[in-house]
């Protein structure tokens, strides 16, 4: 795709329909249904939590050009609080090592990219090519076997991560744990590719684990189940308390949507909290991550403790709004991925620059001249009579 057409892609559903169009094209198709996977109504309802809140825009306060998006995640700058968010597999919409191509985009516009413990590419590889000015924060789960929680938590001290992220909400999968495993027609899962799943988890039920690609079929459904058995163990904050006594690097809770959680993540010492429902792919029915929002501010009142959010970020107006209700920054998952698919790094890249852009006009229209200027008066909830 000539960059031509990337520059006319103006917005994030623009790529998503370019992206579900190409990937079958180039016998990807089942990285469509990988991708989209969540629940529908979950999904929705997250959407819906955007809309209900109108924006009350200031009148003639603003300065044109937007003049900094300047903000620091745990004490590290960035320049725009839009982050990318944990994906696993990104390989499987843009081989060899999309995670690398991910890295270099966020690099280039200087923002954070979360690094998922389930990529394709072992940590230390991942650490070892990405750009030295790169941001990385490296995601883990609490695994069953706790050697494979120490592998990527040393990794990430080896490479200069800034902080490790846990993913608290997937006690067990939920797509294999209610049966309702993904559907893939046959043939749209590719017939020569291999791909190496979960590198990083090297232990499997207590044992070691060879290190193989896998083809066909079992990209879907792998023999041996490779990383969930270990990843979805329902751990504990017994197992989070460890994990903090393990490295000096900050902690960062992804998956928490209750005051009562947020509470127990302030009592566990933990450096940031990300209110997040995993995309609507874990529990479906949870209240939408921005609904959760001003409780768990209020549950962590008083602590250093940051709070991002994620899930259905696709606008700027989105991203104004999540500020506006006192998120530091946000993050996006699949439009990431799409811009992977379109077209590889210059697509993740687009991808961010068009939420920037519509960020800062929104910002503009809404009379702002910093984001000190963004607070809840720029926001109203919409009754619902
Ligand atoms: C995810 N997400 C995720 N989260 C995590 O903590 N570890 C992971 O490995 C993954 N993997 C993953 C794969 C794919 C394909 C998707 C779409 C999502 C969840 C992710 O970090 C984030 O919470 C959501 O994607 C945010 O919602 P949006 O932006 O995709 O709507």
């Amino acid at each position: 795709m000539a960059d031509s057409t990337l520059i006319k892609l103006k917005s994030l559903q623009e790529f998503e329909e370019v992206a579900i169009q190409k990937l079958p094209e180039r016998g990807l198709g089942f990285a469509v249904t990988y991708i989209t996977f969540g629940d529908k109504r979950t999904r929705r309802e997250m959407q819906k939590a955007f809309n209900r809140y109108w924006l009350q825009p200031n009148v003639l306060t603003a300065r044109q050009p937007f003049p900094s998006t300047w903000t620091t995640l745990l004490g590290q700058p960035i320049r725009i609080p839009i982050c990318i968010a944990p994906t696993a597999d990104q390989a499987v919409v843009a081989p060899p090592d999309g995670d690398i191509l991910t890295a270099q985009a966020a690099a280039e516009l200087g923002t954070l990219m979360i690094y998922s413990s389930v990529s394709n590419l072992r940590i230390d590889e991942f650490g070892s090519k990405v750009p030295p000015n790169g941001l990385h924060w490296a995601q883990t789960y609490l695994f069953k076997d706790k050697r494979n929680t120490l592998h990527i938590v040393r990794n990430a001290e080896k490479y200069g991560f800034k902080a490790i992220v846990v993913t608290a909400d997937s006690p067990v999968d939920y797509i294999s744990s209610s049966g309702r495993g993904e559907e893939v027609d046959e043939q749209i899962v590719p017939s020569e590719m291999t791909i190496t799943i979960s590198p990083n988890v090297a232990y499997l039920k207590g044992k070691a684990r060879e290190s193989r690609k896998y083809s066909d079929h079992e990209l879907w459904n792998p023999s041996d189940g490779t990383a969930y058995f270990e990843a979805f163990c329902a751990p504990t904050w017994e197992d989070l308390a460890w994990l903090k006594g393990q490295t000096k690097l900050p902690i960062v809770l992804k998956g928490i949507l209750t005051a009562k959680a947020a509470k127990l993540a302030v009592k566990a010492g933990v450096d940031a909290i990300i209110v997040s429902c995993h995309g609507g792919r874990q529990l479906p029915g949870v209240q939408p991550p921005l609904f959760a929002l001003p409780e768990v501010l209020e549950a962590v009142k008083g602590s250093k403790i940051e709070v991002y959010l994620d899930g259905e970020i696709r606008f700027g107006s989105d991203v104004v709004k999540a500020l506006a209700l006192g998120a530091r920054a946000v993050f996006i998952g699949r439009p990431v991925l799409w811009g992977l698919a379109v077209k590889r790094k210059e697509g993740v890249k687009r991808v961010l620059q068009i939420l920037e852009d519509e960020f800062k006009t929104v910002l503009t229209m809404c009379g702002c001249s910093s984001l000190q200027d963004v607070d809840s008066s720029l926001v109203k909830l919409k009754s619902l009579f």
